[in-house]
């Protein structure tokens, strides 16, 4: 299929797949084994948050198996955006996409939700500085509610010479 511009996103989107693939052999099992966990602990319709979503491979599986979940996708790279936007669109409005910088303290504004019942993120929260990673931890508890859930599908590899006192 063929999109807009002539491009063909759903195309990019299985080239990415493909090429995190290649870095993460695992990545399918890891996906389908958090969405697992929200398949236990969370009632059929639940809103979550994608961070760091890249073109929404997260937000695409969830909203799949889950059709009355509702996510929002979130990222600061104009292409990823893009790529995204292309090949799922709103997933029947279903599927928010927003453009915010999760180490700047403003990111929760842009998201506009004071509640979600899940965050999920894969491979992007080792990008973060440790003062901003400790930052979004703590917006994340004001976020999720008693009994909300947060995964993430990272490696962090902080030592100590890499947290501030502060931090
Ligand atoms: C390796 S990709 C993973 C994308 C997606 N989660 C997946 O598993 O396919 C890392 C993503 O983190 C995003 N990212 C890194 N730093 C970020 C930041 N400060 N704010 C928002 N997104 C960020 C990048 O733009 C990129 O899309």
């Amino acid at each position: 299929m063929t999109t807009g511009a002539g491009i063909d996103w759903p195309a990019w989107l299985r080239r990415w797949d493909a090429q995190q693939a290649g870095y993460v052999p695992d990545r399918e099992a890891r996906f389908t084994a958090m969405l697992d966990v929200l398949d236990q602990l969370l009632p059929s319709s639940f809103i979550a948050i994608d961070l760091g979503c890249g073109p929404g491979s997260i937000s695409q599986r969830l909203l799949a198996r889950f059709p009355a979940a509702q996510a929002i996708a979130v990222d600061t790279d104009p292409v990823m955006l893009a790529l995204g936007q292309g090949a799922l669109g709103t997933v029947d409005g279903r599927l928010r996409w927003v453009d915010a910088d999760l180490a700047s303290p403003g990111w929760t504004h842009a998201v506009g939700a004071s509640r979600v019942d899940a965050v999920l993120s894969s491979t992007a929260l080792h990008w973060l500085p440790a003062e901003a990673l400790s930052r979004l931890y703590r917006d994340l508890a004001q976020l999720l509610p008693p009994g909300g859930v947060f995964l993430n599908a990272d490696h962090l590899p902080y030592g100590p010479l890499n947290v501030s006192a502060s931090a």
